[in-house]
Order: structure tokens, then sequence, then C-alpha cells
């Protein structure tokens, strides 16, 4: 096996960095100027994050290519960490939209294309009754708030390495002592996360069993397959071992496909015959418009139809209310937006390309790893891979946690923007888009030999 050097490893990071400032500085001046009125520089936090040192102003983006402000083009396989899993611009999202808005965005009133969305999230996710909401991470919190509604519980269970966006319950992990702790350098607040936490490893059922035999957790709220923080499938039965032993003590559970519908039309959930309690998804499900979704199963709906009626009596009319929602939710324009989504772009045929392609891709990437005796691995979900620096597919958190190297990952972002090629900052992360192309994923490929070459020395790059 290969072993790099540190050292050496950060000069190439000072290298490609400095090569980054010298071609963007359209970019590094638009970010400078962000500055003096946000408070990271830029519109959103999350935008700092990109390992050139400052983010790419962007001009335009159209499919799966992105142009910047310094009119450099780039092959995009971050695809806005997969809230643009449509492609950039979709015609048939833009038609839809647009036309929405030239007859009222947002009505606090319904319409008529509900139905058919309502019909078609049951027909691909399996579960009966749907919500709207802005974003997953409002969906999380929603689904999070019944679950505790109906059940008297206070606890939410999650897995070491989860993340589920600004869910305040699921911003925890494990210390090595295994000790509930803050996740990833998210600073404290006033959260007393051991009241309303609790963390287990992915993929170890006893420690689940144990986690949920106190009876005080109201769900458990995860991905099917882990996404966040390198990529985790699940082992073999553990998703049965999680049915079973959250009905065996009464917990609720959650999945959040916000990330896995990558797996396919009607995400693993649909692919599996899964059968959670509450179902979440965001993200690529607007095409851009900020939706959020959340489904329940007919016990669920049942039991908080007992808390909250269905229909309102005249008295409490001002008052009887879910204790969530955003007035923008379920808006003209995001149902208009979901329609042409799941009606006309992330179809049965759009998903079999995008799989195909990361397929193919996952296992080219693979053979040229080994060529170079690096010992990274590749995991692929669906339209989704992602290269982590471990030989083996790590099972959980602490696995990956070890093989982790921030500089090498650092340089592979920085080096692939060098050359073209965005992918999603926060990991080693590509997605594919009904429009990415076989040559989209060639560029890759044609940068990954020259990055390996160039890391072990094996010829020039
Ligand atoms: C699995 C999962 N759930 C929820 C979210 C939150 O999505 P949003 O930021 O759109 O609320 C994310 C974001 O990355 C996610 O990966």
């Amino acid at each position: 096996m290969t072993r790099l050097d540190t050292r050496a490893l950060q000069d190439a990071l000072a290298r490609e960095q400095a090569r980054f400032a010298k071609a963007h500085p359209n970019s590094r001046a638009a970010y400078a100027a962000g500055q003096a009125h946000y408070l990271y520089g830029a519109p959103s936090h999350w935008m700092r994050r990109w390992a050139g040192g400052f983010p790419l102003a962007v001009r335009s983006a159209q499919g799966a290519r992105l142009r910047c402000v310094d009119g450099l083009d780039y092959v995009d396989f971050c695809l806005g960490d997969t809230g643009g899993m449509c492609g950039h611009a979709n015609p048939a999202i833009t038609q839809a939209v647009a036309g929405q808005l030239a007859h009222g965005a947002t009505l606090m009133l319904p319409t008529e294309a509900a139905a058919w969305v309502g019909e078609e999230l049951t027909r691909r996710f399996g579960l009966p009754y749907w919500g709207f909401t802005t974003s997953a991470s409002d969906a999380n919190r929603a689904v999070i708030r019944i679950a505790r509604m109906i059940s008297g519980r206070t606890k939410v269970l999650v897995f070491d390495g989860c993340y589920h966006g600004s869910v305040e319950e699921a911003h925890v992990a494990l210390d090595p002592q295994g000790r509930v702790v803050l996740r990833n350098g998210i600073h404290a607040n006033a959260v007393d996360h051991a009241r309303v936490s609790k963390v287990v490893p992915y993929n170890d059922v006893a420690a689940l069993r144990a986690a949920l035999a106190p009876g005080d957790v109201a769900c458990v709220l995860a991905e099917p397959f882990m996404t966040n923080f390198g990529m985790f499938e699940p082992l073999p039965d553990f998703l049965a071992e999680l049915r079973r032993a959250t009905r065996d003590t009464g917990t609720l559970l959650v999945y959040d496909e916000t990330h896995t519908f990558s797996s396919g039309p009607g995400g693993v959930t649909g692919r599996d015959h899964l059968d959670p309690d509450f179902f979440v998804v965001g993200k690529a499900v607007g095409g851009g418009v900020p939706v959020g979704l959340y489904g329940a199963s007919q016990a669920v709906a049942e039991r908080l139809w007992q808390a909250v009626p269905k229909v309102n009596p005249v008295e409490v009319r001002q008052s009887a209310h879910l204790g969530f929602g955003g007035t923008l939710a379920g808006s003209a324009l995001q149902v208009a937006a979901v329609r042409a989504v799941l009606g006309e772009v992330l179809t049965p045929p759009a998903f079999a390309h995008m799989t195909r392609l990361a397929h193919d891709l996952a296992q080219a990437s693979r053979a040229v790893i080994a060529e170079h005796g690096l010992p990274w691995c590749v995991v692929q979900l669906g339209a989704r891979l992602e290269t982590m620096f471990v030989a083996d597919p790590p099972r959980n958190a602490a696995e990956f946690r070890s093989s982790r190297n921030d500089v090498l990952e650092s340089l592979l972002h920085v080096y692939f923007m060098n050359r073209g090629v965005l992918i999603t900052p926060f990991h080693c992360m590509l997605l594919m888009c009904p429009a990415t192309t076989a040559d989209d994923t060639a560029r890759w490929l044609q940068v990954l030999r020259e990055f390996c070459a160039e890391l072990t020395g094996r010829g020039s790059a």
C-alpha cells in the first residue's frame, strides 16, 4: 500500500490554494465584499466551507455545468449538496415554477395539483399521509414533535455520524469513551443533550436494543443508508432489527431520505419495502424550491388525530394546531415544483441513467485507486458515490473517523476545482443528475488519475 507523506500533502495543498486564488480574482473579491454584510462572508455559513479558501461566485448554472464569475466552467457533482439533483435550471421545473408564480405563489389555500402530489408520494414511498414544510430540517422537527405528542416520551435516538439538518436533538455524536457529545465541532448552546438525545453506533443491534430498553425514546431518527459522514451501508438484517427493536419498545421509527432519495424513485424505503412510522425527504424533491415533506403511517395518523382532530370544532379553531408548520409550507409554488420533479424529472428512467453512470464511475474510480495502490474505497448508493480514505468500507462512524485526513480531503477538493470539477465541500461525495453525461464522469476519472499519480509520484500530472 502507498503511504502518503503529511508534509508533502500540506505543501501540495498550499500550492493548489495559491493556484485557485490566482485563477479566481472576481470570486475572491465577491467574498471579500461579503465580509461587510454577512456573518460568514456569504449568504449561508456553509458557503465558507469550500477548500479553496473562498467560495466561487456563480454566474450561471445549467444541467450539470456551472460557470463562475471569472468565466471558468465546471462539471458540478456537488449539485447544491443534493438540492440540485434535478440538474440546474431544469426546463420542466423552470416552466412549472414560473407558471405558478404567474398565478399566485403562496395562498394559504391548496391548489388542484396537491391531490396528484399526495397520491404520487404514497405510490413512491408507501406512507399514506403527508405534510409539507419548507426544509428537510423542518420536516424532521415536525416528526419529532408529533412523535413526542403521541408517545409522551422526550428522547430522540440517532446514530453516531448522523446529520439531519438543524435539528438540535441530532447534533450529537459519541466520544471515544462512548459519551454523548456535540458532533463535529458544533458549538455548545444551552440545550442539555443528555436529556433529549441518545446516540449509538450504526450497525450495532446490541447497543440499539440497550438504548431503547428503558422505553424513554420517542423516536429513532435515521437514514436507511448513512450518507453524511462517509457513507455506511446497513449490514444485512440491520434495518429489520431496527424495525423489530423499535416495535418491541413502542418507539417510533423515522427514515430521513433527504440524501438517500438518490437510491431511486422511492428511496430506500420504496425500493426495499421498508415500513417506517414516519418518512422525511427534502432538497431534491423541490427541484430548487425550498421543500420538506414528511409522511406518516396509518397508525401514527390515527394517534395524531386523537390529539388534534382532523376538523377543528368551531370553538377551538384558533388554538388547535400542531405547533409547527411554516406559513409558506404547502404553498402553491412548492406543490407545483414537487409535481414537476416527481412527474417529469426524477422519473424511473432518469434514476436508471443516473444510477448507471454512478455505478460505472464507482467501478472505474476503484480501478484507478487500485492501480496506484492507495488504501481507499468508493461506496455507491444509486446516483451518489463517496470516496473514503480507508481500504474497506466503514460500518460506522468510529471506523470512518479513524481514517479521516483533513489535509488530503481539502487537497482533493481544491485540486479538482482547479481542474474544473466540483464535489460537495463537506466530504468526497459525487452526485449525478439527469443531465450528467459520460463526458462529465470521464472528466472526474481523468483528474482522479492525475491526482493519484501526483500523490504517489507515479507519472507526471
Ligand atoms: C439526511 C439529511 N436530513 C436533513 C438535512 C437537512 O436539510 P436542509 O438543510 O435542507 O433542511 C440534511 C442536509 O444535509 C440531510 O443530509
